[in-house]
């Protein structure tokens, strides 16, 4: 089977290539695997180092929203995996046109072409953002996409093409719906890297308002595994939420990291609230451990302390990233 990879150079992306090229995910062990990456400023192929040499992997540097370069390698592979998207919620709010073109032109330029070939499977990698923002209980699959952010409604437009390709036209696609992701390798631009970052290098760290807000935490791996199982198992047409982490209010967040990094909270400096704060996300995954099997496998506790250790021991990773970024 060949599988072609978008974003397979950031965070997400490159966990699920790594874990795919390593062996972790039984369906894939002969694939190979096509990565589509921009290389923006998020992706990075360092990412990809401890899998480069796999003569499974081919590495393209190009858009999703450049069609023929999309069209020709849709045309070699059997199904896809679509990472890529501008990630990061601040940045969509000052920002928000790269935020249009890659998430919704360059998803339906993907749909497109993987309509015209004939794929046999197009996992689509949305977010929980998309639904909102619940002061209690967890959305269902089938609640309704009210996003708040430009990052979270540009998701929910390429979230929605994509299952209108499937009502449309027939396009075997499966969506899944994440909550927050932790692990190595994510960009030191999001909280938990940002924090860890900043307090090994004795910076202060800026907490948004009150730090009331709170966020359900996923091991990237637990993430990837749940990917790789909608994408071996999930109904097309389908939507599977993903998540069943921890969940903790930033404040709470800030204290574990603080005590990982042997730092206090005279550290903290308290920021002005993001606009359009959300308040709370929380997924009910009833229906991938129903149908999948799904299971989040990560300690918080354990894989928090991993991360942290990640960062310590990788500073020729981040440093460049942190004072090249802007
Ligand atoms: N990080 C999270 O907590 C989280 C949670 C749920 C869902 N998601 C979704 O998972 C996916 C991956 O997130 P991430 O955190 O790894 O993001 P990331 O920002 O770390 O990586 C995005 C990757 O996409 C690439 N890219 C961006 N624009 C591109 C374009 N036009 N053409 C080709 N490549 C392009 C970048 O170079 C980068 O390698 C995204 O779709 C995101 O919405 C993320």
């Amino acid at each position: 089977m060949r599988i072609l990879v978008t974003g397979g150079a950031g965070f997400i992306g490159s966990h699920y290539v790594r874990s795919a090229l390593a062996g972790d995910y039984a369906e894939l062990a002969d694939a190979d695997v096509v990565v589509l990456d921009k290389l923006t400023y998020a992706g990075n192929q360092a990412n990809l180092a401890p899998v480069a040499d796999s003569p499974r992997l081919r590495f393209v540097e190009g858009d999703i929203c450049d069609g023929p370069t999309v069209d020709a390698l849709m045309a070699q592979v059997d199904q896809v995996v679509h990472f890529a998207a501008e990630s990061h919620v601040d940045r969509s709010i000052v920002g928000p046109g790269d935020f249009v073109v890659t998430n919704v032109v360059g998803t339906q330029t993907l749909l497109d072409a993987a309509l015209r070939h004939e794929v046999e499977r197009f996992v689509l990698v949305s977010t929980d953002e998309v639904y909102g923002s619940i002061e209690q209980g967890s959305w269902p699959e089938d609640h309704p996409l009210e996003p708040n952010s430009p990052y979270s409604a540009s998701k929910a437009s390429g979230d929605l093409l994509a299952r209108a390709y499937h009502r449309t036209h027939g396009l075997p696609v499966v969506i899944t719906r994440c909550s927050n992701n932790y692990g190595p390798y994510q960009f030191p631009e999001k909280v938990i890297p940002l924090f860890v970052t900043n307090l090994l290098d004795g910076l202060p760290v800026p907490l948004y308002g009150e730090g009331a807000n709170v966020r359900d935490w996923l091991h990237v791996d637990d993430h990837c595994r749940g990917i790789e199982l909608v994408r071996a198992g999930g109904r097309a047409g389908e939507v599977y939420n993903i998540g069943g982490g921890t969940e903790l209010t930033n404040r709470q967040l800030t204290k574990l990291l603080l005590e990982a990094c042997g730092a206090g909270w005279d550290r903290v400096e308290y920021v002005a609230d993001r606009l359009g704060h959300d308040l709370r996300y929380s997924v009910d995954i009833t229906k991938i451990s129903t149908e999948l099997g799904y299971a989040p496998k990560t300690p918080f506790d354990q894989g928090l302390a991993d991360t942290v250790a990640w960062y310590r021991a990788n500073r020729d990773w981040w440093e460049p990233l942190k004072h090249g970024s802007s």
